[in-house]
């Protein structure tokens, strides 16, 4: 299991303190929720932000677009320093262009659905990225409960990528913690996004650690 914490749940204030202490607290990335306040109904952060954080860090900087057309800021984001783009399926008319340019531009493609979106639509898809991110949670907002049906998405999707053979990772997003790890697991994911289970606890490091015991229980 990789973990990328998500900065949406950072203390906004002291943000380059707040990735070195994931980062310390042995986060394997750092997601970063770009949200633009039309695809989504919330505003967050954008490519300045991302540009600003990445000289503090080595972590891969895993960039989750909740934008409309996202075609329009790639290379905004690129530059700032993206390891990997995430884009959404329901945001812009041929996903298969942007994922191609994505590649294209030396980083990483990604793509995602939200919870009303069926997973099929991305198995055509699926040559073209790296990772597939299933939203567990509506995009938009941090700390909300996961949606225990999205996990049935992700099997279904864990089976077509074995028996295509393809070297494609499963992310999932949104309400993860300590209580249902296990079941997110279970379900075929490799990499688990966590805002609140890691930024809001106490300590990280012992968020961080419990989540891998989880994973070896
Ligand atoms: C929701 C975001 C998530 C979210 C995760 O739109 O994509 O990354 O911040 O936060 P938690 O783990 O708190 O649900
Ligand atoms: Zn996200």
């Amino acid at each position: 299991m990789k973990i990328s914490p998500s900065l949406l749940a950072a203390d906004f204030s002291r943000l380059a303190q707040e990735v070195s202490r994931v980062e310390k607290a042995g986060a394997d990335m750092l997601h970063l929720d770009v949200m633009d306040g039309n695809f989504v109904p919330n505003i967050s952060f954008g490519a300045p932000v991302i540009g600003a954080l990445r000289p503090h860090s080595k972590l891969f900087f895993d960039v989750h677009l909740m934008i409309d057309r996202p075609e329009r800021y790639l290379a905004g984001f690129v530059k700032a320093g993206a390891d990997g783009i995430t884009i959404h399926f329901e945001s812009t008319k041929d996903p298969a262009a942007v994922l191609r340019t994505i590649r294209e531009m030396g980083i990483s493609p990604a793509i995602s659905v939200s919870p009303d979106t069926p997973v099929e639509v991305l198995y055509p898809l699926l040559p073209l990225v790296d990772m597939v991110l299933i939203m567990t949670v509506y995009p938009g907002f941090g700390g909300q409960k996961l949606i225990p049906d999205t996990l049935k998405k992700i099997s279904a999707l864990r089976a077509e990528i074995d028996r295509l053979g393809l070297p494609v990772s499963i992310q999932a997003d949104g309400g993860i913690g300590l209580g249902n790890l296990r079941d997110v697991l279970d379900s075929g994911v490799d990499v688990v996004v966590a805002g609140s289970a890691v930024f809001g606890a106490p300590d990280p490091t012992e968020a961080i650690n419990r989540m891998r015991a989880i994973e070896h229980s």
